[in-house]
């Protein structure tokens, strides 16, 4: 917060494929030691934690403890939701600590029909959990700092959660509003607001963004959701896919790095501070992103405000965490603000991660066409149209989690 810019960083944006930097984007398997990656077993052992422990201090925070406790309360359970096609719970889960605590609450939809446990995608919402269905008696979720909805219109973001598509090819869905693990204004009420407020209740909200990032909460309290779908007899938790769209993509993949058991992470236009690289200038910058959203970020991101050609890490690294795990990277054409050619070419150079474990990662050097879908390891498509997450994206997700996770 202390380093934030006065004047507007948005002024210097670029978005001119000729005006990219020729510079190289830096190899991850080269140690802090200066001495290369050998091997599957020395990056697992040794320059992932180096890695890990980078973008923990310098620019997501760290992954809070466990909570004291944790509840779950069945707060509805309907038999016959989507027309049938599913079973839906309404869970709040508490988080305890000390005498204190704090509540989010999970939609959750289960095929009604399946025989044998199911794979589940989580992932948050923007606007509550109201909004993602058009079912007319889901809870209200997501409030603003006034306690106020902070939309009042259900099944108003309806055609990012495809949920009966999602059912239908035998996925379970968990989502939760992500205002109800940390409010996304970037005000010190927000973080008294948060998880955070029960963990540091004496810390001042500065004070906590030394440390700790929106971004960081909100992949937290995706983990949480997975510890509490290990209660649901008929969801297989080893087949959990993590998606996001947007700064929702960029949360899913911090998640994915910390949290080995999602076996699928998907980032869905989640542009710079997610998949994008940002040696390339093209689009957002660091200090653009800081500029307008400081709590997203530790603090001490500031201190790479302007230098993002000069950078001696870039978002390939982010994305080596998740190696050897399957990654979905999404783009779209009209959201030049992500750079989707900066996504995939992170992709491309995560890829050296998944060759040491004899996978190719990425299957292709060449940045597709519109809606072609390059599916690997690394799977990877650039939708036609706007800055969204559709049902186009979704039938590319499930299609990859289909094929790598045996379903
Ligand atoms: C802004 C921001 C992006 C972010 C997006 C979103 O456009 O600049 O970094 O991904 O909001 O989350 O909607």
């Amino acid at each position: 917060m202390s380093g934030m810019q006065k004047s507007n960083p948005g002024d210097k944006v670029k978005m001119i494929e000729e005006a990219v930097p020729c510079r190289q984007i830096p190899s991850v398997l080269v140690k802090n030691s200066g001495k290369m990656v050998a091997n599957a077993w020395d990056w697992l052992h040794s320059r992932r934690n180096e890695v890990l422990d980078f973008y923990t201090r310098e620019v997501y925070g760290k992954w809070l403890k466990n909570p004291d406790k944790m509840s779950c309360e069945i707060l509805s359970e309907k038999d016959d939701a989507l027309h049938g096609k599913a079973r839906r719970k309404e869970i709040k889960i508490t988080f305890y600590k000390e005498n204190r605590q704090h509540s989010i609450l999970m939609l959750l939809y289960i095929p009604r029909n399946a025989k044998s446990k199911v794979p589940v995608c989580l992932g948050l919402n923007f606007k509550g959990n109201h909004t993602t269905v058009a079912e007319d008696d889901c809870l209200i979720s997501g409030r603003g700092l006034d306690g106020e909805p902070v939309e009042p219109v259900r099944g108003a973001q309806q055609e990012r959660w495809p949920v009966e598509m999602i059912v239908e090819r035998g996925f379970a869905l968990a989502t939760c509003c992500y205002h109800d693990i940390f409010p996304d204004f970037p005000v010190a009420e927000a973080w008294k607001k948060s998880v955070y407020s029960i963990f540091s209740p004496d810390k001042t909200p500065e004070e906590l963004n030394k440390e700790y990032s929106a971004i960081g909460a909100w992949a937290w309290g995706l983990s949480r959701m997975l510890d509490a779908l290990g209660c649901e007899e008929s969801i297989d938790c080893r087949r959990a896919m993590v998606v996001g769209h947007s700064r929702l993509g960029k949360t899913a993949l911090w998640a994915g790095a910390n949290d080995c058991r999602f076996q699928v992470v998907v980032s869905n236009d989640s542009g710079h501070g997610g998949a994008a690289l940002f040696k390339r200038c093209f689009g957002e910058t660091i200090a653009v992103l800081n500029y307008n959203f400081p709590h997203w970020f530790v603090d001490g991101f500031n201190k790479y405000n302007d230098m993002d050609a000069d950078l001696e890490f870039d978002q390939n690294f982010l994305l080596s965490l998740i190696a050897p795990r399957i990654l979905c990277i999404g783009s779209a054409t009209e959201d030049l603000w992500a750079d989707p050619k900066g996504e995939f070419l992170a992709g491309v150079h995560a890829s050296e991660v998944y060759r040491l474990f004899g996978v190719a990662g990425m299957p292709s050097n060449k940045h597709p066409e519109p809606d072609v879908n390059l599916t690997g390891e690394i799977s990877y498509h650039m939708r036609s149209g706007k800055h969204n997450i559709l049902a186009q994206d979704w039938d590319h997700y499930l299609s990859v989690a289909e094929k790598f996770t045996g379903h």
